[in-house]
């Protein structure tokens, strides 16, 4: 038995509830983790409250989850019993074409199964009363165990603090993987980045490390504003109407080498790219828009040399990718602590929404004792 936040069914949608629900164990290829650390995120407060369109239920939420495997199903042969994890919403089988090209992070190998809730064969571990509970992202990380596929299982360093570790499973890999692997930040260059919550600060973070010479940060928010400071923004923005003309002024006239968009609004995107340099400039999008919101480029802007690339999980492959940047947490060369503003129970989890809807700090994480 786990306890669980579920939710009801659509037509009847009510705030996601703890409930103890059944968790069989593991079968082939799959591994039984017990959860130490779970972030909140946007994506699970989107899908509890029912705007998300692919959304499914009943099913346990939770994506950012850390923790240690318990047992391991037939033929898993990268984990053990007691290894550390990090849970991957965005898996890495090492074996299908786009694993195997380093153009990608976007795993072929369960995405239809992830999509409708279930694991890599077709059916859930989770049940209610005998009738099956979906795998929210394959993952369904608000429970005090789950049973994950191998392939969606980072393995990090045990010396990694699991509430600290939480945080790679999304946003901050998100934003940093943005900055690296996505638009491959050259060293020295002008970087304006739109948002400052986790993921925005995640790329501020992948601005630095990739050694950018100047690193702008726009939010609405003067509290977040400073955070940005605190991670490495060189220079930081109130945004408004006027923004891309003041960075477009901030640069001699031409606008950033590269721009982040970690806000999820579609005019805060078209400021992103107008804001990206003629000639070379690089918008990457980060940010989820709203179902049926669509990005406005005037086509001058493209044809002038500016290109967007968009980015799911940073362009982070999960099992190779996350344990380098936990390291790199441990080295110093992030402050991924920092990001934990509330600790709570998983019973508080909806108190883990209200928060976030009042963007009371940047991450609240639930602890499992
Ligand atoms: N691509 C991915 O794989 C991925 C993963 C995780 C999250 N996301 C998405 O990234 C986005 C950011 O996530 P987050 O957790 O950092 O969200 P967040 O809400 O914590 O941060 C968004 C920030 O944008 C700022 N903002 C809002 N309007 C603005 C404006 N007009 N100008 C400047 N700043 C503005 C807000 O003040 C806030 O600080 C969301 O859309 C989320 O869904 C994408
Ligand atoms: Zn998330
Ligand atoms: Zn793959």
């Amino acid at each position: 038995m786990a306890d669980a936040a579920g939710d009801e069914p659509h037509e009847h949608l009510a705030p996601p509830r703890l409930r103890k629900v059944e968790l069989a164990e593991p079968k082939a290829g799959e591994v039984l983790v017990r959860l130490v650390a779970c972030g909140v995120c946007h994506t699970d407060l989107y899908t509890a409250s029912g705007a998300d369109p692919s959304g499914y239920a009943p099913t346990v939420l939770g994506h950012e989850g850390a923790g240690v495997v318990e047992k391991v199903g037939d033929g898993v042969t990268s984990v053990a019993a007691g290894d550390h994890v990090v849970t991957l919403f965005s898996p890495q089988c090492r074996e299908c074409v786009h694993c195997q090209s380093d153009r990608t992070n976007l795993c072929l190998a369960i995405r239809e199964q992830q999509n409708q809730g279930s694991l890599p064969d077709g059916t859930a571990r989770l049940s209610l009363d005998g009738e099956p509970v979906r795998h929210f992202m394959g993952t369904s990380t608000f429970a005090e165990y789950t049973v994950m596929p191998e392939i969606a299982l980072a393995k990090i360093t045990p010396e990694a603090p699991l509430d600290g570790a939480a945080l790679f499973a999304c946003g901050l890999s998100t934003g940093i993987g943005a900055a690296m692997n996505t638009a491959k930040v050259e060293e020295g260059s002008t970087c304006v980045v739109f948002g400052a919550g986790m993921v925005g600060l995640g790329a501020v973070i992948g601005c630095r490390l990739q050694g950018a010479g100047r690193i702008v940060c726009v939010d609405l928010s003067e509290e977040r504003l400073k955070l940005a400071t605190a991670h490495g923004a060189t220079e930081t923005m109130v945004g408004g109407a006027d923004t891309v003309e003041r960075i477009v002024e901030s640069t001699g006239g031409f606008g950033a080498d590269y721009t982040f968009e970690a806000t999820g609004n579609v005019k805060v995107m078209r400021q992103a790219v107008e804001s990206a340099r003629m000639g070379w400039g690089l918008c990457t999008v980060a940010g989820v828009a709203g179902k049926g919101e669509t990005l406005d480029i005037v086509p001058r802007f493209l044809i002038t040399g500016r290109r967007v690339a968009g980015s799911s999980f940073g362009g982070v492959k999960g099992r190779d990718g996350v344990p380098v940047l936990v390291d790199r947490w441990l080295a110093g060369d992030i402050d991924a602590e920092s990001f934990i503003s509330h600790r709570i129970t998983l019973d508080q989890v909806n108190e883990g929404f209200e928060l976030m809807e009042r963007q009371d700090g940047i991450r609240s994480v639930i602890e499992f004792s």
